[in-house]
């Protein structure tokens, strides 16, 4: 099932489902919690939309993203992890469609994806390519020496600016 509403409860389980990829360090996944924590407290202010998939009361994927402040059209796509046991079946596909649908329905044009370049990246970048994000820059030594910053974008609607 996907949902939108946040709960309580799913601060707890974004960050345990974030830690058990063993993508991203400790501080990220403590960001991971602060984003439904503020999304908690604000509201749609805050700026951070959410898309979970849960199964029972699991969530086991889920989406974070938001218009990027100061831009006509562009949105940033923060956070989207599946549960490792069900990676590769077909769950962050459904779950980046429908941010995509959402992104459109609220106007936005462009969605912009900030990742790392590291090799253990490499199924996520062919994960972006292969639903039509291109790699829109590289920060060579971003993260730390050898760690590169890899943006990718998708133009959303064809009328979108060139
Ligand atoms: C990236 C991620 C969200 C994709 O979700 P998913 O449910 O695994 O993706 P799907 O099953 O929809 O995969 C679609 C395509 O992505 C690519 N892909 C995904 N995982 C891959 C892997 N481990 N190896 C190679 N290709 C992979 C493939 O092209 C795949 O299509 P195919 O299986 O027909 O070849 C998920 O793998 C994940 O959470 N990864 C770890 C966290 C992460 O990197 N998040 C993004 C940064 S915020």
């Amino acid at each position: 099932v996907l949902r939108r509403r946040l709960r309580a409860e799913d601060v707890d389980a974004i960050e345990a489902l974030v830690a058990r990829t063993g993508f991203f360090t400790a501080e990220e996944c403590a960001i991971a919690r602060e984003l439904a924590v503020e999304r908690l407290a604000r509201g749609p202010v805050s700026g951070y939309e959410f898309l979970l998939a849960q199964e029972e009361e699991t969530v086991l994927g889920y989406a974070c993203w938001g218009p990027a402040p100061q831009t006509v059209d562009s949105w940033d796509l923060y956070w989207i992890v599946v549960d490792p046991r069900l990676q590769r079946s077909g769950l962050g596909s459904r779950l980046l469609a429908e941010v995509e649908r959402r992104v459109v329905e609220a106007g936005g044009g462009l969605l912009w994806i900030e990742t790392a370049g590291r090799e253990m990246y490499a199924p996520t970048h062919r994960f972006y390519e292969r639903h039509g994000f291109e790699q829109g820059a590289r920060l060579r030594d971003f993260y730390a020496p050898g760690d590169d910053k890899v943006v990718y974008v998708k133009r959303l609607r064809a009328e979108a600016r060139t």
